[in-house]
């Protein structure tokens, strides 16, 4: 390479930099990702009065026994770090891994911060794997039905994905689903970690994962506002759309596995839990859980100017999320 070559090189790089986004890494907060440490859970530690899981008020008149509450809790805090696990194999993992096929250039910089994240993902994996075994043979629980292993917003999102035809609109809906997952992330382990009432290992477990999601947010978030500075009209209006439909299927509940858990914890048939789920879960219910799921994202949507564009609003609108 010739000097001149270098120069410009350099000169682009620094020009891109300037532009893309500011967000932080470890080395700038001065900390290590947990994966540095191996923590995994090797016993169930349980703790008088204490929970696995928020409690669903109006399901707990069904319990027979507090161990049976418990056993449902166990069997909801399993699923959700089943989710966890799809969540970073196939949804942020991949959204790095395929940076290099979206179609507008990213400076040389973010994207290897970005790549040192693939590793912090598989190791939140591996913890929430070794964590849903002790779990599970514990309590004596099936974390899945009928052999089904993907968690359900995988499904619909793998269907939104199907129906796309060419190959760059699949790259930008592995990128932003990867950005509406890695805005929301913090928040739902926050669910667990400020609650005093959740047991000890469940929050502490929750909680260093949130240490990493701080700095994954950050690098998602300037991703998710460069990538919109960089897109054409036509680029932004796909975009607008498949953002709004990719939250709201990510935040719907999965009310199917509530009656599964419970079928396991309590004498009641599979029926009758789904008649007892469906009965709590209304329309209005769902749409509130819902609402509350994709709030820092929609948050995230509104700043970035998603929700200027009539197509994101109406999707939003049609799911009874008024934006
Ligand atoms: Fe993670
Ligand atoms: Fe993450």
């Amino acid at each position: 390479m010739t000097n001149t070559q270098i120069i410009t090189t350099e000169v682009r790089n620094f020009t891109s930099l300037r532009s893309y986004p500011s967000y932080i890494t470890f080395e700038h907060v001065g900390k290590l990702p947990t994966c540095v440490d191996q923590k995994f859970e090797k016993n169930l530690i349980l703790e008088e009065s204490k929970i696995f899981y928020p409690k669903i008020d109006k399901l707990e008149a069904y319990f027979s026994s507090e161990y049976e509450s418990l056993r449902f809790g166990a069997a909801q805090f399993c699923g959700f770090l089943h989710d966890t696990i799809a969540v970073e194999h196939s949804i942020v993992i991949p959204a790095i891994r395929d940076l290099y096929k979206l179609p507008f250039h990213i400076p040389v910089q973010p994207i290897e911060d970005l790549f040192k994240l693939i590793t912090d993902e598989g190791h939140h994996a591996a913890q929430a794997l070794s964590f849903i075994n002790i779990i599970k043979q514990h309590f004596d629980l099936e974390i899945c039905e009928n052999g089904d292993k993907l968690p359900l917003f995988l499904r619909r999102l793998e269907k939104q994905k199907s129906e796309l035809s060419s190959d760059l609109d699949k790259s930008l809906f592995t990128m932003i689903i990867g950005i509406v997952t890695e805005t929301r992330i913090s928040k739902e382990l926050g669910q667990f970690t400020n609650n005093e009432y959740i047991i000890s290992a469940v929050r502490e477990n929750c909680s260093s994962h949130q240490h990493d999601e701080t700095i994954h947010a950050s690098q998602f978030r300037a991703l998710g506002e460069w990538s919109w500075s960089q897109f054409d009209d036509e680029q932004k209006e796909l975009a607008a759309e498949l953002y709004a439909k990719t939250t709201i299927a990510r935040s719907l509940p999965d009310i199917s596995r509530i009656a599964f858990y419970m079928s396991q914890v309590t004498s009641y048939s599979r029926e009758r839990c789904d008649k007892i789920v469906n009965k709590i879960f209304t329309p209005d219910v769902i749409r509130e859980e819902m609402l509350i799921a994709a709030r820092p994202t929609i948050f995230f949507l509104r700043k970035l100017g998603v929700l200027d564009f009539k197509v994101a609003r109406e999707i939003f609108t049609k799911a009874g999320v008024t934006v």
